[in-house]
């Protein structure tokens, strides 16, 4: 007999398919969904890729459908795809959404993040499967099976935000681009990348929570021993939306040249609140020595301290100095 979790994959697969057909082969679907992803600028060719679909504004479309083919409810509900109310009456999770299917690593679907086409803020913007036996989410990286090749071969890896974000990077001729989507940054996701390149190019919003977010998974990535790099859009953008506003070209050309290594884009940040109060400087000095202090190979770290030094002006020797005292804190 087939396995449990084999059978939480096929009925993932089905509700795919599911989702794909409503989008392009219904009124409803092209009506509403396909013209939501017009109206932001996708690409069919895009759209086809990452398997993008759409769930009908009706209470179990999917449900209906599936068991009607025969799979069994126990599995539509433990994919979360089905969910069980009080009074026993089963519904979808994904009701009028647009949809992105989530694959793991070699190809197979193992969730689903859900997009309103609302703009009522009362309603959750995104709405994802729950963790099941097939889906870990943070084991797991929006677009790394559609990436993978690409990070291998240009040996980098642009580490996003957002769903949209891995679609729109990848429509501007990008491919190596993936999103921790959903949750923030783990080290699982860090570790997943590792094993095709070590070098990471975080690419999050421009806004508060993606700057906060930035230097949160910069200290992390260091941590793991990869290198990482920074490109920040202007506030308000994310790569998604800054792609469609400047176009392609321009926005490849974009990355290639706003690549900061972290101890500028950190300097840059935090610079800009401090100003010229010396103690406040003098902290963003401690906070950039404290990322550098997480980095396992001594003399990659050392490198780092003498471009702190340069561009901070302060003595390498008194930030080496620091940094020892760092090291030994931690021990
Ligand atoms: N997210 C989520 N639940 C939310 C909001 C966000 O799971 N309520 C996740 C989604 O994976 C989303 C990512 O966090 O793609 C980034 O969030 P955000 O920047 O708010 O959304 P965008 O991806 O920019 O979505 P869009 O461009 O469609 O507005
Ligand atoms: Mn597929
Ligand atoms: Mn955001
Ligand atoms: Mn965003
Ligand atoms: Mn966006």
């Amino acid at each position: 007999a087939q396995s449990a979790k084999e059978s939480l994959y096929i009925v993932s697969q089905y509700a795919s398919a599911f989702f794909v057909k409503q989008l392009w082969d219904t009124e409803e679907g092209r009506g509403i969904g396909l013209s939501y992803f017009k109206e932001r600028g996708f690409r069919e060719d895009i759209l086809k890729k990452f398997e993008v679909g759409y769930s009908p504004d009706v209470w179990d479309a999917l449900t209906q459908s599936a068991t009607n083919a025969g799979h069994k409810l126990e599995f539509l509900e433990s994919t979360g795809l089905s969910i069980k109310n009080d009074s026993g009456k089963i519904y979808d999770r994904f009701r009028g959404r647009v949809m992105f299917p989530i694959h793991n690593f070699t190809g197979r679907i193992i969730g689903f993040g859900g997009r309103t086409l609302k703009t009522d803020k009362n309603v959750p913007k995104y709405v994802n499967s729950p963790e099941s036996e097939i889906y870990h989410k943070s084991n797991v990286l929006y677009g790394l099976f559609h990436a993978k090749k690409a990070i291998r071969d240009l040996d980098n890896c642009y580490l996003a935000e957002g769903y949209a974000d891995v679609l729109s990077v990848h429509q501007a001729g990008i491919e190596n681009v993936v999103a921790s989507s959903g949750t923030s940054l783990t080290v699982e996701q860090i570790k997943l990348i590792g094993r095709f390149t070590q070098n990471i190019t975080i690419l999050f919003d421009g806004d508060a929570a993606g700057i906060k977010a930035s230097l949160r998974g910069l200290d992390m990535i260091l941590e793991e021993g990869l290198n990482v790099k920074i490109v920040s859009f202007p506030d308000g953008h994310d790569p998604d939306s800054y792609m469609h506003h400047v176009g392609a070209g321009a926005f490849k050309t974009y990355l290639e040249q706003n690549r900061k290594d972290f101890i500028l884009y950190k300097a840059n940040v935090l610079l800009k609140d401090a100003g010229n109060d010396p103690i406040k400087r003098a902290g963003i000095i401690r906070d950039i020595v404290e990322s550098i202090a997480k980095i396992p190979d001594q003399i990659k770290a050392s490198v780092f301290i003498r471009e702190c030094s340069s561009l901070l002006e302060i003595s390498e020797q008194v930030l080496s100095g620091e940094l020892t005292k760092m090291r030994s804190a931690k021990l």
